[in-house]
């Protein structure tokens, strides 16, 4: 079973990612990025202010046809629960966000081009934990420099998870994230445990 988290940045996502490693020693724990070369070369892309959003979309989904061959994969065929923070609704809502449709030719929707160039190879999630909060909280959390540019991206970000999960209502669990860290954590952890009951 492949369970993802997801999230805005400062959603409280790798915190309870960490609470469930210690709680299920018997699975494979991951995240995107990840860090092989790939995943180096996907953070200098983030670091660069002039990065070219198109580029660092191949950059991101580089990095997660590598993760899905290398760790992905041969975990599920193994029968392992792999639990990952971040994957691909993370390209889907972020570099979506990224990429105005004024850069895709044809008047192309980014999110659902993303999600085109992904299906032809990817593995799809059994189960999504999304953890929802405002934008203004995940900028402030997250230590953001310049938080209303950030808040403001992030909205963006989070509309895009709503498409997400209006397309797919049955994959996602949603956590209210605004809630102290601590009760977050504790959200996640109840809500994993009931998918794993009733698979
Ligand atoms: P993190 O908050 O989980 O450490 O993720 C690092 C940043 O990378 C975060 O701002 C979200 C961003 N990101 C994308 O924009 N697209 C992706 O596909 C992934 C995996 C992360």
């Amino acid at each position: 079973m492949l369970l993802t988290l997801e999230g805005l940045d400062g959603s409280g996502k790798t915190s309870a990612w960490e609470a469930l490693r210690a709680e299920h020693p018997e699975a494979v724990f991951t995240r995107e990025p990840t860090d092989s070369w790939y995943g180096d070369a996907v953070a200098r892309s983030m670091g660069d202010d002039d990065a070219d959003p198109l580029a660092e979309l191949f950059l991101f989904t580089a990095d997660h046809a590598d993760h899905l061959a290398r760790v992905v994969r041969p975990a599920l065929s193994e029968g392992s629960l792999v639990v990952t923070d971040r994957y691909t609704d993370s390209r889907y809502a972020y570099q979506a966000a990224s990429l105005s449709e004024s850069y895709l030719a044809g008047g192309r929707d980014p999110l659902t081009y993303i999600q085109e160039i992904h299906e032809a190879f990817t593995h799809p999630p059994d189960a999504t934990i999304y953890l929802d909060v405002d934008p203004e909280t995940a900028a402030e959390r997250a230590g953001a420099t310049n938080k209303f540019e950030r808040a403001t991206y992030l909205e963006r970000v989070r509309e895009n998870y709503e498409r997400l999960i209006e397309r797919d209502p049955d994959r996602f669990v949603r956590v209210d994230a605004a809630q102290p860290l601590g009760d977050v954590t504790a959200s996640v952890k109840a809500a994993v445990s009931e998918i794993l009951a009733n698979r």
